[in-house]
């Protein structure tokens, strides 16, 4: 098995500036280097560009539909290619808007994929219900199957059909979710854990249930969507919606390192670092860190260790 990186140094599905520079942030980290002590092949496509369109104008009070439209669809290309050259692929955002085209162009490769969202928000809004209009805010709802007829015609997405079905979906360390994602999470019977789940059950729980929900019935590629702001602000303070009471260091930890042992990771993502945005070059540097932690960990580099052949040992 080998490893694809794909950066995507995107911003527009927020209205913070900054997390365009995430992927460069990450590697600056040491990503590649810390990859290379795993046993596969890495290989670092580089950023993917992203043209800038001149006319585009607000749909409803969504800011940017037809930029965050053709990025998506240009990394959805991307994504697709990658896994179908045979790569874990790695996508470094950006904002979360990304994982559009990066769920999107993984499920044209493996259509039965089913997805773990480790997020602060469920980003599940419809532009008739996001607050902010922000496209990073209603990713999920792209995707979804049973959302379809309570999405408007974006300008920009005509590219894409929403492919998973409600069932197919996680998520983990939900502790600022909007009055009509509640809705949605209850309405289409999403399995879903919030923080406060996490206080009451313990990560170890959480995980079992949420990979018997997802590979109970059969064994299926896996789809991790990771945005840095489920951890505490006090661990990724260089993010743009920052939310107290998050996962501790060992909970993200442990997350994708049981992702990892299923054998079945076959696309991540890693969004939402904006070094613009921490209080000083120590804040973003450790906001960096932890990203390269959690995917170096979903990639199999474990706290247990691991060795070579007996043989091998000087
Ligand atoms: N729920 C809020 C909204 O719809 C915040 C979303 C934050 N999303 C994120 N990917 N950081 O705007
Ligand atoms: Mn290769
Ligand atoms: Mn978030
Ligand atoms: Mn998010």
């Amino acid at each position: 098995h080998s490893v694809a990186i794909l950066g995507a140094p995107f911003s527009k599905g927020q209205k913070r500036r900054g997390v365009e520079h995430g992927p460069k942030a990450i590697r600056d980290a040491g990503l590649v280097e810390r990859l290379s002590n795993l046993d596969y092949p890495v290989h670092d496509f580089g950023d993917l560009n992203f043209p800038h369109l001149d006319k585009d104008e607000h749909f409803m009070h969504v800011p940017f539909p037809r930029s965050v439209g053709h990025a998506n669809q240009l990394l959805s290309s991307a994504v697709n290619s990658a896994v179908g050259a045979g790569h874990t692929c790695v996508m470094l955002g950006g904002d979360h808007s990304l994982a559009i085209g990066s769920v999107e162009g993984h499920s044209r490769q493996c259509p039965d994929l089913g997805l773990i969202w480790v997020d602060a928000h469920a980003d599940i809004n419809t532009p008739l219900t996001s607050p902010s209009g922000n496209l990073h805010g209603q990713s999920v709802a792209f995707l979804l199957k049973e959302l379809q007829d309570k999405m408007p015609n974006i300008p920009g997405f005509s590219w894409m059909k929403p492919f998973l079905s409600s069932r197919d979906l996680v998520y983990i360390g939900l502790r600022d979710v909007d009055p009509g994602e509640h809705y949605i999470l209850k309405n289409l019977g999403i399995q879903y854990f919030t923080m406060r789940d996490i206080d009451r059950m313990g990560i170890q729980r959480v995980m079992e249930v949420t990979l018997d929900h997802l590979l109970a019935r059969k064994q299926r590629p896996l789809h991790l969507s990771f945005d840095i702001d489920a951890f505490d602000p006090s661990l990724a303070p260089a993010t743009g919606t920052p939310v107290n009471g998050g996962l501790t260091y060992r909970e993200g930890i442990y997350i994708t390192e049981e992702i990892h042992n299923t054998g079945l990771l076959s696309a991540m993502d890693l969004v939402e670092v904006n070094p613009v945005l921490g209080a000083s070059r120590e804040a973003v540097e450790a906001t960096a860190a932890l990203a390269v932690d959690v995917i170096a960990s979903s990639l199999g580099q474990s706290r247990e260790g691991a060795h070579v052949a007996y043989h091998e040992i000087p």
